[in-house]
């Protein structure tokens, strides 16, 4: 990929970002910019989950007074305390969207939704109200059923294609799209429908988390066959795709614990890690070096993402690619030096990024 090596693109937009509350908000926030990006989308599962308005905005508050030079756009969790009302408030704050876990199938996923019947009314105003419906797309494990972390994205996909269906217009992410399956199934949904792709499921499979706790998040990375479909999707220049990190950063401790935390940190070399796994996508003989264009990366990483969340790009910021010039961090220590977090890909080169 050295064609690439020194190109300028705009700043990356990333749709999904976990920023944490306290010492590791303040340790995560500063590595945004670092990684090319300067609007984000920021998920909502906090500990107590954000289901208000008040929240959101307090929450949004602090992570700008963090950096002023981000874009922070803010979601709710969805969850019994949201009302339709609490949508129209929403709306009128600015809040771009409402995310739903499936109960139980992640990281403080335990007020997440047992049935999606009981938001038809809040889907309803949404529609309305134009806002965003992020979906983490797994069905949850339940007694009987032949459902595990391999095939639970591709047995979720009949709810969103009956989601889609019963609201037509509302707009739908189907967030961190991990298999073939996925990129299917939103393709062959309406315009309103389109889905994130990160850096990491572009990179790994099975293999890498079976064994390694940093490559371990939900979903899980899947087969060979469905990272090729990841990886042809992300430059196929198809708008109903675009970059959702899904950096989910944790203690190093609970990372290495006996019930490992799901979540992979890629927040400081967003963009530096899609280039590497592109560039490992090359070598894979998965893809060409002609099918990778600046053109089709600039719409993955910075104009689709933009485009269906209808934000400007007002500062017009631009970066600099360039070919494996920066060094993975071995950690991250908090500012008080009480926890470390392990980045993705320690210790390797990747492809740095810098704002010109
Ligand atoms: C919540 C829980 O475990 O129910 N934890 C908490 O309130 N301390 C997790 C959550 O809020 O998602
Ligand atoms: O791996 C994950 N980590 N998946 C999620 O959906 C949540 C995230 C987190 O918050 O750690
Ligand atoms: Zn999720
Ligand atoms: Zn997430």
């Amino acid at each position: 990929l050295e064609k690439l090596n020194g190109i300028e693109l705009p700043a990356a937009a990333d749709m999904h970002v976990h920023l944490r509350d306290g010492d590791m908000t303040e340790l995560v926030v500063p590595t945004i910019r670092q990684g090319g990006v300067n609007t984000v989308f920021v998920m909502p599962n906090l500990v107590p989950p954000i289901t208000t308005v008040h929240h959101a905005l307090e929450y949004q508050k602090r992570l700008q007074g963090l950096e002023p030079n981000v874009k922070f756009l803010m979601s709710l969790y969805l969850h019994p305390n949201i009302s339709p009302d609490t949508v129209k408030e929403a709306k009128k704050a600015g809040i771009a969207g409402i995310k739903s876990y499936p109960h139980g199938v992640t990281t403080h996923s335990d007020h997440g939704v047992m049935s999606y019947e009981e938001f038809y009314p809040v889907f309803e105003e949404m529609e309305r109200q134009d806002m965003v419906l992020n979906l983490h797309g797994e069905l949850p494990p339940s007694a009987g059923a032949d459902i595990t972390v391999l095939n639970a994205e591709e047995a979720f996909l009949p709810t969103l294609l009956d989601l889609h269906r019963r609201f037509p217009k509302l707009r739908i992410i189907l967030e961190h799209c991990t298999s073939a399956a996925a990129i299917k199934a939103v393709k062959s949904c309406g315009d309103t429908v389109a889905g994130t792709i990160t850096a990491h499921h572009m990179f790994i499979i099975v293999d890498d988390w079976a064994g390694d706790p940093h490559c371990f998040c939900k979903p899980v990375a899947k087969n060979p066959s469905d990272r090729k479909a990841l990886l042809e999707t992300a430059i196929s220049g198809h708008p109903k795709f675009f970059l959702g990190t899904d950096s989910a950063p944790h203690p190093a401790k609970s990372k290495r614990a006996d019930k490992v935390a799901a979540g992979v940190f890629t927040q400081p070399h967003a963009v530096g890690i899609i280039m590497s796994a592109l560039q490992q996508g090359i070598e894979l003989g998965v893809l060409t070096e002609d099918d990778v264009t600046k053109e089709k990366l600039e719409g993955f990483l910075c104009k689709f993402g933009r485009d269906f969340y209808r934000v400007k790009d007002d500062k017009q910021e631009k970066i600099m690619l360039k070919l494996g010039s920066q060094a993975i961090a071995e950690s991250l220590t908090s500012a008080d030096g009480s926890f470390e977090v392990i980045p993705f890909r320690r210790g390797k080169m990747t492809w740095g990024t810098h704002f010109i």
